[in-house]
């Protein structure tokens, strides 16, 4: 292949008397290109001039053989830089607006000058250059631009408030050169490096620093400006000898707008979850993409009465099945000791029974939350459903069909929890459609508990879905001989008056007049309620009220109850499985069906999760004192550090502990085993070499660069590890 030459081009590089500029001073001189080197040879934050840095760069270009010509102007007057090279070379072809200084500040802390200095060389010196070269560019039908962007510009950056906005500016700049230079066969591209320097020094270690040579960078800055590459209006990350391309990303977002209706807050607030949505996220490449959503969205509101989904997904076209995988808002959800009593109350317990003491005294010795409590957090997201695209649900036609819980902890008395919940597939009945919700509930990072709703949505059947699911868990009937055990329990006239306050408000369970709309004589207990009785049944019978021997529940709702009623529960013990059928016991009518609990066996009730064990590990102790140091600074650790460091710790090349070190929020903590939610960044390390770096005989640095330390994400944030790791050398 042919190499890439520059002869006959005129090539001017702002800021080439050291770093990243030099490099492409070099590179351009050494293709064939005539090299104008600008440097007004000042500090790092602006200050003094020295014509030595460009002219020490001519040298080296000269030296190698090749024409260059300095110049010591700053990039604030571009006019005289672009006559330097009409005057020296007779033509501009390539501008590579590279100068640059740092006035690093909290936010807080920038002055004016700090501010209007970044500015002026940066965004105003790039303006100044382009402008003066733009003209001779048009006339010749031939120019090649880069600007200079950064990773701080482009994802922010703590203290360089000024040089972040002056980077995301050039970015702008770059966006409309790239359209209006087009038809001139102008091209204008930006680019975001990293490369030691003395900008970086302050801010990088010393050896990434030496790894992150600037001549990986110029090949990049090289193609780009040379008459083969036709890219334009791009956007590149480059370092380390990796390039990367960058775009937008938008989300199918959702018209929250209705004809002849005003536009609320609210209705912003109820489709967040969507309009923050990235599933099937479009890339919108330039302003005519982004105004034809705004018109199809006119023309929709306008030809509508009512506007649901995405205008560019066509939603009302959407198949239901289109929406299984999708993710709804996550809830959260805080509760104290009180919110524990009134449900168990809700459920019908009552200090006329001595046992539920425990259930309904936060003094108790062993206050307990009861198991069927794992609902409540997770119910919201079952009226969730309605703003799920494709599902088009209609809120009085759901029917909650069935439920299944299940334990992985007993529940805490207080707290707060978060639920993440998914659709996990959507069954066409014919008569109606079936969706199933799988909600799972976290403290913190820790899973608690897993829901799986089945709601059955009346007249929404026959889109051609799919009739089962292996995903649903299966109702199972009883075996066929008379129960083993059966508990009746009147409910109280008020029971859905009281259940309703644990946070299901649906008015079918209060207002007489709501409940004739749907068919009912009078309001009608929750069907959760009747499932919180069944549950405590089994509980009372099997396990001695012994929260942690529950493991799962599933049941059927097949009628409702009236409050005032009376709730049988009859039990078949089959092993650790508790098949049960609840009936109204006054009409006979079943009201749980196929239903049935599991218990833990007295011997494996302790259901807690740590990392699974193998041989006691060297790092295993060093974690221990991590979580003790956590419990005694965890929040000023949380300030210092702020992140999430995931470990990944091998023994003979396979993973054998895995440990997370929240330092993000709250009082800090560390948990073992696989990790539910995001880290920072996630080193693998062998046991004895993660102790060699605690000990300090390897520094993490080295060790990476060494290959014995594997780093995914943020590397930069491994300089964070010595607050962390530095106390126990001793160890
Ligand atoms: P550097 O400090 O080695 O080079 C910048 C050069 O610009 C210096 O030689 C300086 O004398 C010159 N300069 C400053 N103000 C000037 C002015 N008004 N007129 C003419 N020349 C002027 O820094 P480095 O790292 O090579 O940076 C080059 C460019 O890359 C800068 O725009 C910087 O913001 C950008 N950048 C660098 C990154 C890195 O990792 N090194 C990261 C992101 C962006």
């Amino acid at each position: 292949m042919k190499s890439l030459m520059f002869d006959g081009r005129v090539v001017l590089v702002t800021g080439a008397g050291g770093g990243l500029g030099r490099e492409y001073a070099l590179a351009f001189g050494e293709r064939g290109a005539a090299v104008i080197v600008n440097d007004l040879g000042g500090d790092i934050k602006g200050g003094g001039r020295s014509s030595a840095a460009a002219d020490g760069v001519v040298e080296e270009i000269r030296a190698r053989g090749g024409k260059a010509q300095a110049n010591y102007d700053s990039v604030e007057d571009g006019e005289k830089l672009i006559q330097a090279a009409l005057d020296a070379f007779g033509r501009i072809d390539v501008v590579i607006n590279n100068a640059g200084i740092l006035r690093d500040r909290s936010f807080g802390r920038t002055s004016d000058l700090d501010w209007d200095l970044i500015h002026r060389v940066h965004l105003r010196g790039s303006f100044q250059v382009t402008r003066a070269a733009w003209e001779h560019m048009k006339k010749q039908k031939f120019g090649r631009i880069i600007m200079t962007s950064s990773a701080a510009g482009i994802y922010g950056n703590f203290g360089q408030a000024n040089y972040s906005a002056a980077k995301l500016g050039l970015l702008g700049l770059a966006n409309t050169l790239a359209i209006e230079g087009q038809k001139y066969n102008i091209h204008c591209n930006t680019i975001a490096p990293t490369a030691g320097s003395r900008l970086t020094q302050t801010v990088m270690p010393p050896d990434l620093l030496e790894s992150l040579k600037a001549e990986y960078v110029a090949p990049l800055v090289l193609w780009l400006c040379h008459d083969e590459c036709q890219e334009n209006g791009g956007l590149f990350e480059v370092g380390a000898g990796w390039i990367g391309k960058l775009r937008w990303e938008r989300s199918l977002g959702r018209t929250v707008r209705q004809n002849n209706h005003n536009m609320t807050p609210e209705s912003v607030r109820d489709a967040w979850n969507q309009i923050c949505d990235f599933t099937d996220a479009t890339k919108p490449a330039n302003i005519q993409d982004s105004l034809q959503t705004l018109v199809e969205v006119l023309s929709r509101v306008d030809t509508q009465d009512r506007i649901k989904g995405n205008p560019t997904s066509s939603a009302g076209r959407m198949n239901p099945s289109d929406a299984v995988g999708r993710s709804l808002a996550e809830m959260t959800f805080t509760y104290t000791h009180m919110n524990t009593i009134l449900y168990a109350l809700g459920v019908g317990m009552s200090t006329k029974d001595p046992h539920h003491l425990k259930f309904l005294y936060e003094g108790h010795e062993d206050f307990s939350c009861l198991p069927t409590f794992g609902v409540i957090p997770a119910q919201s997201s079952m009226m969730g459903l309605s703003s799920v695209p494709g599902l088009d649900i209609d809120l009085p036609r759901l029917l909650h069909g069935e439920q299944h819980l299940e334990l992985f902890k007993p529940l805490p008395t207080s707290g707060t929890l978060t639920s993440k919940a998914t659709v996990a597939d959507v069954l066409d009945k014919g008569s109606g459609m079936i969706v199933l919700l799988e909600v799972h509930t976290y403290s913190g990072h820790e899973l608690l508990c897993y829901n799986q709703f089945s709601v059955f949505i009346v007249g929404a059947g026959g889109f051609g879905g799919k009739r089962t699911s292996e995903k649903a868990v299966a109702t199972v009937p009883p075996p066929n001989r008379p129960p083993d055990a059966v508990i009746v329990d009147q409910t109280s006239k008020d029971q859905a008056a009281l259940y309703r306050l644990s946070g299901d408000w649906n008015p079918l369970h209060i207002d007489p007049s709501f409940a004739a709309m749907g068919g009912f004589k009078s309001p009608i207990l929750h069907g959760l309620c009747s499932f919180g009785f069944a549950t405590r049944h089994v509980l009372k019978q099997y396990a001695d009220n012994d929260v942690s021997r529950f493991k799962s529940i599933k049941v059927r709702f097949v009628k409702p109850v009236y409050p005032g009623q009376s709730l049988q529960t009859e039990m078949w013990k089959e092993e650790n499985r508790i098949h049960i059928q609840c009936k109204v016991k006054e009409t006979g009518g079943v009201v749980l069906s196929g239903a049935y609990v599991d218990l833990h066996a007295v011997s494996d009730s302790s259901v807690s999760r740590g990392p699974p064990e193998t041989d006691e590990l060297q790092s295993d102790l060093v974690f221990a004192e991590i979580r003790r140091r956590i419990k005694d600074v965890g929040a000023e650790l949380v300030k210092k550090v702020n992140a999430v460091f995931g470990w990944e710790i091998t023994k003979d090349g396979s993973t054998v502990r895995r440990w997370t070190i929240d330092l993000k929020s709250g009082g800090g903590d560390l948990h073992g085993g696989e990790y539910k939610g995001k880290t920072d960044v996630t080193f693998t390390v062998a046991d004895d070499v993660f102790m060699d770096v605690v000990q300090g005989k390897i520094n993490p640095q080295k060790a990476f660069f060494a290959g014995k330390l594997k780093v995914r994400g943020n590397i930069m944030l491994s300089q964070k590890l010595e607050v962390i790791l530095k106390d126990y050398a001793k160890l």
